[in-house]
């Protein structure tokens, strides 16, 4: 409708196509151009705008002459646009949409398989990397951002018809593996580490920090046996795998919680064995340099510090990995774009592993997006291994779901499979305080803010869903409603409602567009606000006429399937009840 709207404001002013209005940004894009359209602040005030100032300077007119011309040349469309009404207010030109009409295409467009959902990704690939933990260091806040992000955008994309590959880009590769084995090796034992797992590790890995001060001679020994690993020695191996094993079992049990999976586990290791090969590519392109015994990509001309490839020793490092994974990633999944969600702290590295893969003339570059995420700190402390103040994924999303049961328990104590409610209401609180805001923002998390039934939270929108779900089970019939007893939505409230309905595939295609979660989870408040007005004013199981009862019943159900919808595009189930 929008698309027919701005056509007809193009011919009316006699825009179409000109390069004026291009240039001007009054058209958006140039195949798709479409006129700006506004949203009233308040529905009395109609429900599209058009502002005419932006055209003055082409049509140098006064905006308010324009306003008036655009009406008198709507006005002869109103039927063909689906208009009611057309105003001026002030420099603008307001449209009133005929509600029955609209009702109707909105609630059958999203009738459809993809709750009209257009599958514009249909035959691209995009590969996503996010959540890629560190062996043997503890899965914490931070990577469950990445996770929780990562995740919920393969599901939009998913939507949108992509082919996504999800990789987990373990941190399995580095010098760290060669002080842990020292570390292993003085002060820890097998049963003492299949006892305590990562935690085991992680405490011997801090007293290596600590004694290497006193004793400088642990670094080479550590040093060796990193080399040991990358030139394939068998013991050195052996004891990493079984360190990456027993890490692998702690974020799998994270990643059960979080109902998460990915395609491909390969981590650093895997492409460390690619470097030989990049550094001859880059030796033919005569893009290394020597700096102090290491080889580097030199990236002075773009203020950026030098990218390292290789060490003095000749391993391999973070960044060469990176660019290793580019051109295999290319190679195996021809990727239409690959995503990287990490924290911003990682954004000079991501710029110079872009700029590296820039500089050997690859052209998908371009492709290559870095997708970050703002900080993590608990009731206003910022969160960080070195200060002992790590917040382990696992202990806060099992905390929440203790939480949950305590609250369920208060509110609703006689309610079937507590339990289970209980993990989705705890989890789902998580996960949706973590991508309501905009990603780069730093997240302060209090319990009190991430468990709250009432405003922007997780409980709410599932609350909102399971009573929806609970009216429909108390009505108990199919429902008989075709699509034009729909006259019977077009009050202010329940047609509210519905174009807050009919946005729902604009917010999905644009939390894919800015690789942005929260305008998801930001639309489905508004759709459950919206929805808990309509269901407090509009009676519903009591209203007599059959015909109004059922259209407001079906109009209960799109919604619960609307905001299931959302749900799942944020990775938080629904309980039926709770
Ligand atoms: N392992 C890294 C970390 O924990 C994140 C890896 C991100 N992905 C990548 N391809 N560099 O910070």
């Amino acid at each position: 409708m929008k698309e027919e709207i701005s056509k007809a404001v193009e011919e009316i002013l006699g825009l179409t196509g000109t390069e004026d209005a291009l240039s001007e940004g009054i058209i958006q894009g140039s195949n798709e151009s479409s006129v700006i359209l506004e949203t009233p602040p308040d529905s009395k005030m109609g429900d599209i705008a058009i502002p005419c100032f932006v055209f003055a300077k082409i049509l140098h007119k006064n905006p308010a002459v324009i306003a008036a011309d655009l009406k008198n040349g709507l006005e002869q469309k109103k039927e063909e646009l689906g208009l009611d009404e057309v105003i001026c207010v002030g420099g603008y030109c307001n449209l009133f949409v005929n509600r029955k009409l609209f009702v109707e295409n909105t609630l059958t467009k999203v009738a459809d398989g993809n709750h009209g959902v257009e599958k514009i990704g249909e035959k691209k690939t995009v590969c996503m990397d996010y959540s890629s933990p560190n062996i043997a260091k503890n899965f914490h806040v931070g990577h469950l951002r990445t996770t929780v992000i990562g995740n919920s955008l393969y599901k939009i994309y998913d939507k949108l018809g992509y082919n996504v590959v999800r990789i987990n880009h373990l941190g399995d590769w580095g010098t760290q593996f060669g002080k842990l084995i020292v570390a292993y090796k003085k002060w820890s034992s097998k049963e003492a580490v299949e006892k305590n797992g990562i935690q085991e590790l992680l405490d011997i890995y801090v007293k290596f920090n600590n004694e290497k001060e006193e004793h400088p001679e642990l670094m080479d020994e550590a040093r060796s046996w990193f080399v040991a690993m990358e030139h394939g020695d068998k013991e050195a191996l052996s004891i990493w795998e079984w360190f990456k094993d027993i890490s692998m079992v702690e974020f799998e049990r994270v990643y059960d919680m979080l109902g998460i999976s990915f395609d491909s586990y390969t981590g650093e290791s895997f492409y460390r064995e690619k470097v030989p090969a990049l550094v001859e590519i880059l030796k033919e392109k005569n893009l290394l340099t020597e700096s102090q015994g290491a080889n580097v990509i030199d990236l002075s001309e773009y203020d950026m510090a030098p990218c390292m490839i290789t060490k003095k020793d000749g391993s391999s490092i973070y960044h060469s990995r990176d660019i290793a994974a580019v051109l295999y990633r290319k190679e195996k999944y021809d990727f239409d774009k690959c995503l990287y969600v990490t924290g911003l702290e990682q954004s000079l590295h991501f710029k110079q592993v872009f700029k590296a893969i820039e500089l050997m003339g690859l052209d998908y570059y371009k492709n290559l997006v870095h997708v970050p995420y703002g900080l993590v700190s608990l009731d206003g402390e910022k969160l960080s291994t070195r200060t002992g103040n790590i917040i382990y994924a696992e202990d806060i999303l099992n905390e929440a779901v203790k939480r949950a049961y305590e609250l369920i328990e208060e509110k609703n104590p006689s309610l079937e499979n507590k339990e289970e409610v209980a993990k989705k209401v705890g989890i789902g609180a998580v996960i949706f305080h973590d991508l309501f805001n905009q990603r780069i923002k730093n997240i302060n998390f209090s319990w009190k803010e991430v468990l709250s039934f009432d405003g922007a939270t997780g409980p709410y929108v599932q609350y909102t869903y399971a009573r929806a779900k609970s009216v429909l089970r108390k009505y108990g019939k199919e429902l008989q409603c075709t699509l034009t007893d729909c006259q019977a939505l077009t009050d202010d409230i329940s047609f509210a409602l519905i174009k807050t309905i009919g946005g729902y595939e604009n917010a999905v295609n644009v939390a894919a567009e800015r690789y942005e979660p929260s305008i998801v989870a930001r639309y489905l408040i508004s759709l459950c606000t919206d929805f808990n007005k309509f269901y407090q004013e509009c009676p519903i199981l009591k209203e007599e006429n059959v015909k109004t009862k059922e259209a407001r019943l079906y109009l209960v159900y799109v919604t619960s399937q609307i905001v299931f919808e959302c749900c799942g595009l944020l990775g938080i189930e629904c309980p039926e009840e709770m």
